[in-house]
């Protein structure tokens, strides 16, 4: 299969909360440390040809938590953006936001619009942040704008679908990661999606790994997309080597 410009590699953020836990620290310690993660990885996906990174920062289902743990990671997110858009901005990378932004905290949403803003004319690593995101809502958000457009039934086609989630149409994820799972054993392992872009990874290698996501380092992403391989999916076509 042909390589496209590069890779889009989602990540499942998982692991914070048990990663303070086991150093005796609060859980958003554990969330400030997986945004350290997560900038020590944006810098490195151009040298792994990674031209999209999309993670999944809040879910909808994450509203659920404690509203302390929830402003906290909100505060972080906007620190984030505060400290090291314009650096990353510089360094080629573009911003967009995906999930349900009619939910998002006026702040929140003001920050992250800014960001897609000031990096739209940017053409290096593509940063999809996932908030205030669940992929049925997607679907449910999707239908209803298709209702409300008066869009014709024979006009919802697999390609309307794909060109109207929050996604780009043809850049969906290769690989998805879930990070924070159960040690594989007798020789299975576990994945749970958690609505993190289903009709985009419908094709995606999914990867579990139970590194928790603030111990989570380029060579883990290396390792992962050697052992997941993009380059050789046959897409259900025929294998002609083995
Ligand atoms: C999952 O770990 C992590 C989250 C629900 C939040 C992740 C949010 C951030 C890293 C901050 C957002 C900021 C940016 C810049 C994207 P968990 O709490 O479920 O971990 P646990 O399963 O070990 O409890």
């Amino acid at each position: 299969m042909e390589i496209k410009k590069g890779l889009h590699v989602g990540i499942i953020l998982d692991g914070n909360g048990r990663w303070a836990t086991q150093q005796g620290k609060e859980r958003l310690e554990g969330h400030a440390e997986g945004v350290r993660a997560l900038l020590g990885l944006i810098k490195t996906c151009p040298e792994n040809r990674v031209q999209t990174l999309s993670v999944f920062a809040f879910a909808i289902a994450n509203w659920k938590r404690d509203k302390s743990e929830v402003d906290g990671i909100w505060i972080l997110f906007l620190q984030f953006l505060t400290t090291h858009l314009k650096g990353l901005i510089d360094d080629g990378v573009r911003f967009k936001l995906i999930g349900d932004r009619s939910g998002l905290p006026d702040a929140v949403l003001a920050a992250s619009e800014d960001a897609e803003r000031r990096s739209v004319s940017n053409s290096g690593t593509l940063l999809q942040i996932a908030l205030n995101y669940d992929g049925v809502d997607e679907v449910a958000r999707m239908v209803k704008n298709a209702l409300q457009n008066d869009i014709s039934p024979d006009d919802v086609t697999a390609q309307y679908v794909q060109s109207h989630l929050d996604t780009e149409a043809g850049n969906e994820p290769d690989i998805i990661i879930r990070t924070g799972m159960p040690e594989a054993s007798g020789g299975m392992s576990q994945w749970r999606g958690s609505a993190f872009l289903p009709l985009q990874s419908v094709q995606s290698v999914c990867v579990s790994t139970e590194v928790l996501w603030p111990n989570f380092t380029v060579d883990h992403l290396q390792k992962i997309i050697a052992y997941a391989d993009p380059s050789s999916r046959l897409f259900g076509g025929q294998r002609t080597k083995v």
